[in-house]
């Protein structure tokens, strides 16, 4: 297949459905990724969140290969060895009073899977979700979702959502009562721009949903499994939700969701009202294993928050010399960066030059690597971002100089 190629048979026949870079990725070694021309980037997007250990990690490739050869279907009705080999592993790293958990295909999946506890098991159908997060886009986590553009064409979509706004807490004590089942909560919001909330507020909304009843659900598809510096970002909060949805890069980008809970709250469901044909499937189980090991036994958890002190560190840096530039945030290797303008041809000129940045909103550029990046990589990263930013700054606003802004 010549490199134009790949990019016209996908044009013209797949969904239109995601704004795509002009690039086609053939394939990937840790922190890097390669095009059809065997050009390497810097990827700060880690396919969306979901690579965690870096890209073709040969552990994991093996493991999947391995089991791949043995079995490669196997539905949740009968027992599997892979199977049990992972849930034995991601309970060990789970809260430990999370003691039962269902294995989905995607982080939506497994958002709709704790709506569904949530209810059943309080018996209520209110949900409390915040303004300004991310959920997917099924129609039972796209109700919990906020962004007008992801709802509009859609509505009505699942009675009883309600959204307050972010770090507000007279409006939380006003609207988490006695007939709430559950908040909704992203220990940092992700696609809303990695909006950090205040450690209070958390604590006030736990503290709100326990005391009316109800259940806290923490939302940790784009936090969990060390992104944030810590395995699961609500420890930087205190706080421990009564269910857990994850996914993104828990098997290394085969297709997962997980929801956990205590065994008293998931098994409020039973037998046959949620299943999922692929759900557990071993080759994304044995996957799921390896990805866990590798996780512990490289210490990326350590090293994203080293390394994300670093690269929040040297935005920091750019921030003073960038009038573009309006703010840094977010924690470990989850971070942003806000310009006063659409980062359109930011992300396009850095694309050009080797490196994939994601965005987060019109004006936000969002920072999503493999945890296995390295300090040399970030420093690459920055050092085509100055130059970058230089350049929008300039036909931005002709009159600045790059002098600080301070
Ligand atoms: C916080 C959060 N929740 C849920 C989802 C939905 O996950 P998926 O795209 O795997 O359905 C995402 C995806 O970006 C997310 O960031």
């Amino acid at each position: 297949m010549t490199p134009s190629e790949a990019q016209e048979i996908e044009d013209a026949h797949y969904a239109r459905y995601y704004a795509r870079k002009p690039v086609t990725i053939v394939r990937g070694r840790g922190a890097l990724l390669y095009d059809d021309k065997d050009k390497d980037y810097v990827d700060c997007t880690g396919a969306y969140g979901a690579c965690i250990v870096g890209h073709a990690h040969p552990k994991v490739a093996q493991t999947i290969s391995d089991q791949a050869k043995k079995l490669i279907a196997c539905h949740g009705s009968t027992y599997n060895d892979t199977r049990a080999h992972f849930v034995s592993k991601l309970s060990a790293i789970l809260p430990s009073e999370l003691n039962r958990l269902f294995l989905t295909n995607s982080g939506a999946e497994a958002i709709e899977c704790a709506i569904k506890v949530a209810r059943k098991a309080t018996g209520r159908r209110k949900i409390v979700a915040i303004k300004g997060a991310f959920h997917g886009k099924t129609h039972g986590a796209l109700s919990a979702t906020w962004d007008a553009k992801y709802r509009k064409d859609f509505e009505p979509l699942l009675p009883d959502f309600i959204h307050i706004p972010f770090n507000n807490g007279e409006t939380a004590k006003e609207t988490i009562t006695n007939d709430t089942a559950a908040v909704l909560l992203e220990p940092i919001q992700g696609e809303g721009g990695i909006r950090v909330p205040s450690k209070e507020w958390v604590a006030l909304l736990s503290d709100l949903i326990h005391d009316a009843g109800g259940l806290l659900v923490a939302d940790e598809i784009q936090t969990g499994f060390g992104r944030t510096g810590k395995m699961f970002a609500g420890e930087h909060m205190g706080v421990r939700p009564d269910i857990l949805c994850l996914g993104k890069g828990i098997a290394s980008g085969l297709p997962i969701g997980v929801t956990a809970a205590p065994d008293e709250t998931m098994s409020t469901l039973s037998v046959g009202e949620h299943t999922t044909t692929f759900g557990g499937n071993p080759v994304v189980c044995a996957s799921g294993s390896a990805t866990i090991d590798v996780l512990l036994e490289e210490r990326l958890v350590d090293n994203a928050a080293k390394v994300g002190e670093y690269f929040k560190a040297s935005l920091l840096r750019l921030m003073g010399k960038h009038r573009i530039m309006r703010e840094v945030r977010g924690l470990g290797l989850m971070l942003a960066a806000e310009t006063r303008f659409d980062v359109h041809e930011i992300l396009a000129n850095a694309l050009n030059e080797g490196v994939l940045i994601l965005d987060a909103g019109r004006n936000i550029l969002r920072f999503l690597p493999p945890l296995c990046i390295q300090v040399n990589q970030v420093e690459r990263v920055v050092a085509t971002l100055d130059r970058v930013l230089e350049k929008e700054e300039l036909a931005r606003l002709p009159s600045s100089t790059t002098a600080s802004h301070a």
